[in-house]
């Protein structure tokens, strides 16, 4: 009989210890921190999965890739072959290196889209929707019918609405839409993928109206896994050609590589088009550095390009998804209300139903994110109305999110089975106590993203 056991794919050469805290001293970081997880220290989080973002551990071929590093100004061997690595995967014309997504993102939307232009995705991510925002166009989300749904299981649940975005384009046409994105997986919508089918379709739909489309690629080898892993007809098929399949719908992608590039930092920017590309890489000129650098060393470069061979690895992917499925598991089955299925990096409780007696603007995300934090030290991001509610600015008048959620990204590669153990048991003490869990007010607040910095204040004594 083969053993059914998934190990950790890899050996552990160098360690970093991880500073022991007491609950007493917990309650005193958390209370100095202003019961804002974003101002802890992090030397005083044990588990930290915060996010899954240039967190990851490089492995010992990155490392060595590092020392190849050729840092000359222009043309340097490095970025040659950063751009090889990229086009096995991503197979665009022109590849522009960044020092992370967004700013693919601000160079992107600046050479498209201006005031009153739309740009629909399925669901933007925070720092694409401040970008097209910046720009004075919208960012709309048009998530498919079963993402509203938290508990019920769907294989794609990251999916586009695809009705909804035919109807936008019928009514509006490229003079309002200058193009569409689609995020793989959709991290802001539970870390979910999209089909195979949708990406087709969604292509389909805007070459028909003559719409460039752009895939946000961040977790594409994620996305590639669940699709071999659930989409009928691709259970034969390698990730990196299911990868290509997916890059082929697209006219050009934005990436971080911080997360399936498994590297610290980096990113880029690929288009086919010509012209595009050349307006794209005089504002790279302008912020990032020259077209072979953009932001980066060339030993960053180099550790992108490795990563990037690492990440479609099966027995790498197979793992990722596993460990993160095996967290959602272990806490769903005992009753622990989650985003259902796992997604693909991380694993989001949902704090409404986790803590009832909580009203939306009484931030359950917020108390939840304590709670974990005092148990065990462990580190979650509240993904709620603290993240995502609107502040009428004139009334200061609080609309909450959609959902409230603490989002547990897992890094690549950095914890192993009993790290994740312990923050089972540790979410498991919490939910023993959750009728004693109280609510918190905002006591400071800035204009905009005030997640990173706001103060909070328990509205009663902590349980
Ligand atoms: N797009 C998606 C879907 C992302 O998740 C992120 C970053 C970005 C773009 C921006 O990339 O950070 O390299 O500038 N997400 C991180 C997170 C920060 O925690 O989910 P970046």
């Amino acid at each position: 009989m083969a053993i059914k056991t998934i190990i950790e794919p890899f050996r552990i050469k160098a360690v970093e210890p991880i500073r022991m805290t007491t609950r007493a001293e917990r309650e005193a970081r958390i209370r100095e921190a202003f019961y804002n997880v974003f101002l802890l220290h992090a030397d005083d989080v044990l588990i930290d999965l915060l996010t899954d973002s240039g967190t990851g551990a490089m492995s010992s071929d990155q490392w060595a890739a590092v020392m190849r590093g050729d840092e000359s100004y222009a043309g340097s061997p490095s970025f040659y072959r950063f751009e090889e690595s990229v086009k096995r995967l991503f197979p665009f014309k022109h590849i522009i290196p960044t020092h992370q997504g967004r700013a693919a993102e601000r160079i992107l939307f600046n050479v498209t889209c201006g005031p009153g232009q739309i740009v629909p995705n399925n669901t933007h991510f925070d720092t694409t929707r401040a970008n097209i925002e910046y720009r004075g166009a919208t960012a709309l989300d048009l998530p498919c019918a079963e993402s509203h749904d938290i508990a019920t299981p769907h294989p794609f649940k990251g999916n586009m609405d695809v009705a909804a975005l035919e109807r936008l384009l019928e009514g509006e046409g490229l003079e309002k839409v200058p193009l569409v994105m689609m995020t793989i997986t959709n991290n802001s919508g539970g870390g979910q993928p999209v089909a195979m089918a949708n990406v087709r379709a969604v292509s389909e739909i805007c070459h028909r109206y003559g719409i460039p489309f752009y895939i946000d690629a961040c977790r594409f080898a994620e996305n590639a896994y669940f699709v071999k892993q659930r989409e009928p007809g691709y259970a034969d098929k390698s990730v990196v050609d299911i990868a290509r399949e997916l890059m082929s719908y697209a006219d050009g992608c934005t990436m971080s590589a911080k997360k399936d590039g498994l590297a610290n930092i980096g990113g880029f920017l690929a288009t086919d088009d010509e012209e595009l590309a050349r307006q794209e890489k005089d504002l790279l000129i302008l912020t990032e550095g020259y077209p072979t650098y953009g932001g980066l060393a060339g030993r960053d470069l180099e550790a992108i390009a490795v990563g990037l061979e690492e990440v479609v690895h099966e027995d790498y992917l197979q793992y990722r998804i596993v460990s993160t499925g095996y967290l959602g598991k272990h806490i769903s089955r005992e009753g622990v209300p989650i985003v259902q299925p796992p997604g693909g990096h991380a694993v989001y409780i949902d704090c409404s139903a986790f803590l009832p007696q909580l009203e939306p603007l009484q931030y359950p995300g917020i108390a939840l994110a304590v709670e974990l934090y005092v148990e065990a030290g462990i580190r979650g991001v509240e993904i709620g109305s603290v993240m995502f509610g609107q502040v009428e600015p004139e009334s200061g008048e609080e609309t909450p999110a959609e959902k409230e959620l603490l989002r547990l990204a897992i890094p690549r590669r950095v914890y192993t089975q009993s790290h994740i153990d312990y923050v089972v048991e540790a979410i498991l003490e919490v939910w023993k106590r959750r009728e004693g869990i109280g609510g918190y007010r905002i006591s400071y607040q800035a204009p905009f993203l005030r997640h990173f910095t706001a103060r909070f204040e328990p509205l009663g004594a902590r349980a």
